[in-house]
């Protein structure tokens, strides 16, 4: 789906689900497009807030198979509701916020003509000139630092300041005015990994159940997609993104989903679109997981049987 096929869809599966499911704006992009976010639930959005979970896709505006799996996320929710007593259940006492595209700019740019731009940021520019802000580099907590770029041409340009971009400052706003968010989960592609905070430090989380719930996550999520859970450090070091700031500023229990496939070489951002069913099926029932922990993600400490890493060794 390129960005008015997403946002056709969108509309239709509001439209035709409208005692579950609902589109609203959370903002608008740098060049004005609308930052839509679909709200799934049957609990009137007036009635007191239910236990909720955000989903996240397209930061990175090459990164489509990140937006075609919240999407079919989206699809799958609203069309087995009723039929599956699972999601019935989960729609009926929770709410489930999924926003497919963060950055509609830099997506709507990448597919304009071919061959494909390979672009990642957002579309900032200054005096005629394009070089775009990493959007996931851009999240306010420890910002500036490590594994981002002041340099306004690099693919990890962390902008001029926290929150410079009108699409992180929705999503900033969409979750300090939503404090029953227990759990993020943002996709990315590619390379097949399950990642969970820190990002910013090769230190884990000091808090031990907010470590082990991670983990334990990550790694039932790992055996559900076939991905590879790891702290996000353990790929590289950045600083500004997504799930370092949900953690770090708010105890959000965040997730970065690494999506297909593995390698460049098996197709990279731009993988052939007979891809998209698989992952969306094997991605789905992780997400499943993840909603069914949203009303106390630290559940998972009672009721998991999976082994923890081991602790890291001092010499
Ligand atoms: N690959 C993504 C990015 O570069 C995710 C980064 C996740 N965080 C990390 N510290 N590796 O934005
Ligand atoms: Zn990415």
């Amino acid at each position: 789906h390129n960005l008015s096929e997403l946002n056709a869809e969108l509309k239709k599966i509001t439209e035709t689900y409208p005692h579950i499911s609902a589109l609203s704006e959370i903002g608008h992009s740098l060049e004005g497009r609308p930052l839509y976010v679909v709200r799934i639930s049957a609990v009137p959005k007036e009635q007191e807030h239910p236990p909720a979970i955000l989903f996240l896709g397209t930061h990175h505006a090459r990164e489509h198979l990140s937006t075609e799996v919240p999407l079919f996320l989206i699809k799958h929710l609203v069309e087995n509701y009723g039929k599956n007593e699972e999601i019935t259940a989960f729609v009926n006492n929770k709410e489930i916020w999924i926003m497919p595209m963060v950055n509609p700019d830099g997506a709507d740019y990448d597919v304009q003509d071919s061959p494909y731009k390979w672009w990642r940021k957002n579309r900032r520019g200054e005096n005629g000139t394009t070089f775009g802000v990493d959007l996931n580099r851009n999240y306010g907590f420890k910002w500036g630092g490590e594994g981002s770029s002041d340099w306004r041409y690099s693919q990890t340009y962390r902008g001029t300041e926290p929150f410079s971009e009108p699409e992180t400052q929705a999503i900033k706003a969409f979750v300090e005015s939503h404090k029953n968010i227990s759990i993020i989960l943002s996709y990315h592609s590619f390379s097949e990994l399950i990642l969970y905070p820190w990002g910013h430090t090769y230190d884990s989380i000091e808090d031990d159940k907010a470590l082990h719930v991670h983990e334990i996550m990550a790694q039932e999520m790992g055996r559900m997609t076939g991905y590879t859970p790891q702290q996000s450090s353990d790929l590289y070091i950045t600083t500004g993104d997504t799930t370092d700031w949900a953690f770090g500023e708010h105890g959000i229990i965040s997730f970065t989903i690494e999506l297909y496939p593995a390698t460049l070489g098996d197709g990279g951002f731009y993988p052939s679109a007979s891809q998209i069913q698989p992952v969306v099926n094997k991605n789905i029932p992780a997400a499943l997981y993840l909603i069914q922990y949203a009303d106390n993600p630290y559940r998972v400490l009672r009721e998991s049987h999976h082994r923890l890493a081991a602790p890291k060794m001092m010499f």
